[in-house]
């Protein structure tokens, strides 16, 4: 595993204890425990609903558990508010900037409000619009801002201030794939420089690619949690993807593994529209036997790979249901093109 940021204590930057939080009937958190450790990022994944939210607004002092703890940069959410809001940023699901205000005006009178000089606040915003492509935009209101735009300059207020701490809540839903690139750079940057995050996201792929923990929540319970690889390798062994050179032994090759009784190895199965088979595995002796197997047989190989299980999987395997749409939408486009 590489590790990003391996600056400070090795101290949590967030401890979260038993928090509660009851909306009438609804459990939104029912006892959640989370650490973040200091300079790294933890990713909470879950679907719709899971708490992800509540969790981030108890955490901002936005709304007050009903039980259990919470501290910040070692603040504590109940008794010491005012401090932690000094050393957190935040992002929230819906972005929220000043509409008649200017990119440029939005970021400078937050740095005004964090106490930064003038001509520091305008450095600060000069700078994090560059960083998010804004800078041609900088003068014009935000409310003609598109929805990325808004977006992007919401992000850029959250880190204006650089924050110890960084709140993500689904930072790039809805973004286009450039610019989600660009708000992943600028979280890791954030990291390099030091800062903690917690990510909440409904993206596979973000959590893979920013967090180096993942805590997976559902119904306001932790049910999961762990080193991305940790948790991947837990929901099963790896799974070993041949492209034969010649996509027309696709069937000759599953064929040879099927009845090649090899031990353990419970099934082998051709994707054809990737042109590759794919065989579960549950140890090395397997993959020595498989490969043994094909070179024997004298098939010609182009490419050789193993995967761990992907981060839908494991959602799959712990919630016992699909994560939510952007996963589906990979699936759909999959179906199109076998069907094509
Ligand atoms: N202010 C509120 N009043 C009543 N119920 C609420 C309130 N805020 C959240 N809830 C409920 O608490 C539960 C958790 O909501 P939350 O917004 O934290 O989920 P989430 O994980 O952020 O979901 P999403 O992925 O859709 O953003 C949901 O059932 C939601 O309807
Ligand atoms: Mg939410």
């Amino acid at each position: 595993m590489t590790r990003k940021n391996t600056s400070g204590s090795g101290g949590n930057a967030v401890e979260v204890r038993g928090l509660v939080k009851h909306f009438g009937a609804t459990k939104a958190l029912d006892g959640v425990d989370l650490d973040v450790r200091e300079g790294t990022v933890l990713g909470v994944l879950g679907p719709n609903g899971a708490g992800k939210t509540t969790l981030v607004r108890a955490l901002s002092t936005l709304i007050r558990p009903d039980a259990g703890t919470a501290r910040v940069a070692g603040y504590d959410v109940l008794t010491q508010p005012r401090q932690l809001r000094r050393v957190i940023g935040m992002t929230g699901q819906y972005a929220s900037v000043d509409e008649k205000l200017s990119g440029f005006e939005n970021l400078y009178m937050i740095g005004r409000l964090l106490d930064l000089s003038r001509k520091d606040a305008r450095r600060r915003a000069d700078s994090m619009l560059e960083r998010f492509s804004l800078t041609e935009a900088a003068k014009r209101p935000a409310m003609q801002y598109s929805g990325g735009m808004r977006r992007r300059l919401d992000l850029a207020a959250s880190m204006i201030g650089q924050p110890a701490v960084l709140y993500l809540d689904e930072p790039t839903t809805g973004l286009d794939p450039r610019t989600r690139n660009e708000v992943w750079e600028e979280v890791q940057r954030m990291v390099t420089e030091g800062a903690t995050v917690l990510l909440t996201t409904q993206y596979m792929e973000e959590a893979e690619q920013l967090a180096q923990e993942l805590t997976v929540i559902d119904r306001g319970r932790v049910i999961a949690g762990g080193r991305v690889d940790e948790l991947k390798a837990k929901v099963g062994g790896r799974t070993l993807v041949i492209r034969p050179a010649d996509r027309g032994e696709l069937p000759r090759m599953v064929g040879a593994l099927a009845q090649a009784g090899l031990d353990g190895i419970t099934g082998a199965s051709a994707d054809e529209a990737e042109g590759t088979v794919s065989v579960p595995l549950l140890s090395d002796e397997q993959l020595t036997a498989v490969i043994g197997l094909l070179s024997e047989r004298g098939f010609a190989v182009a490419d050789i790979s193993t995967h761990l299980p992907s981060l839908d999987e494991v959602f799959l395997a712990v919630t016992g249901q699909k994560a939510s749409a952007p996963a589906e939408q990979d699936d759909t486009d999959a179906l199109q093109e076998v069907a094509a």
